[in-house]
């Protein structure tokens, strides 16, 4: 049985089917109107959602599928049932469970059950749907993923992460540019540096995006992080994506952004415009992504 909590969970040329996969269904959005025909799928969220949902929604549908989602707090799980419990019930009314939620650990007692496919729709330590998307997108863009260079300028964090390893398969190049006090985690770290994945971190954004193809941001709050807001905008604003910062790039660099956008904060609207086209691509690919992710997941690819 198959689970995705984090790019680690795939070999590299499982990696790359997925990605090549995805660009398929980006170029033919009925590319497999009845692969799903006979499944269920369940996305439950802890956790609010736009791409995710609707991309996982979309891809079910579009694929033949039969759709529920749900809220946890519309569950028992919410008040107290055990997860375990959850796992097992599950199991026995739908075929697959995408899962967003505040906890990692969460989804490897689910998955450590493998009563039924697990996928990790973002947790407080990967986003790995988001990385497939990411990398499709740069492929798609025509970059040879070998031969390009990732600068993350804000918080090593879930897409951090899944950038990071994702990178163990493509072989990519990873600059981060970080505050102090908000580190690579340990375990990414070792990952890396035991594939020889070429890592440099910086405090100073200026000298992280200096010569590189991508610059990468994400929100300086992540959803669960509200409470340390104010903190985090003062400490994170150095790396902010602006103007000015651009002058530091190559004029051809790329620009990619996860969303939700904090306009202001992490990127400026100047910024954000002009690089839409390739932002909103990402978003867009997490539907073709989802599409060939689903396929892995039961094994039709
Ligand atoms: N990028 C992403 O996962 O977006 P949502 O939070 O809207 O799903
Ligand atoms: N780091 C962000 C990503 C949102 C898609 C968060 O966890 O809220």
């Amino acid at each position: 049985m198959r689970h995705l909590l984090n790019l680690l969970d795939l070999s590299q040329e499982d990696f790359f089917r997925i990605l090549h996969r995805g660009i398929e269904h980006a170029k033919n959005r009925k590319l497999a109107p009845t692969a799903l025909a006979d499944k269920t799928v369940t996305l439950l969220f802890e956790k609010t959602s736009t791409r995710t949902r609707l991309s996982f929604s979309v891809a079910v549908m579009e694929m033949g599928g039969h759709l529920i989602a749900l809220e946890s707090q519309m569950l028992q799980v919410g008040r107290g049932e055990s997860v375990e419990d959850t796992t097992e019930v599950l199991a026995r009314y739908v075929d697959c469970v995408m899962v967003r939620t505040h906890s990692h650990r969460k989804l490897e007692v689910m998955s450590g059950l493998d009563r039924l496919p697990i996928i990790n729709g973002l947790s407080d330590r990967h986003h790995p749907c988001q990385g497939l998307a990411d990398y499709m997108t740069l492929l798609e863009a025509g970059l040879d993923l070998k031969n390009t260079t990732l600068a993350f300028v804000g918080e090593p964090n879930n897409v951090f992460n899944s950038l990071a390893l994702g990178a163990l398969h493509s072989g990519s190049r990873i600059h981060l540019a970080a505050p102090e006090g908000y580190p690579i985690r340990p375990g990414i770290r070792d990952h890396l540096q035991k594939k020889n994945v070429h890592l440099e971190v910086f405090q100073d954004p200026s000298a992280a995006v200096k010569d590189v193809d991508v610059i990468y941001t994400d929100t300086w709050v992540s959803m669960g992080q509200e409470e340390e807001a104010e903190e985090r905008k003062a400490v994170f604003k150095p790396y902010r994506l602006d103007d000015e910062l651009m002058t530091k790039a190559r004029n051809d660099v790329m620009v990619m952004h996860c969303l939700p956008a904090h306009r202001g904060e992490e990127i400026t609207d100047s910024v954000m415009d002009r690089h839409g086209p390739t932002i909103f691509k990402q978003a867009e690919n997490r539907l073709h992504i989802q599409k060939a992710i689903l396929e892995w997941i039961f094994e039709l690819i």
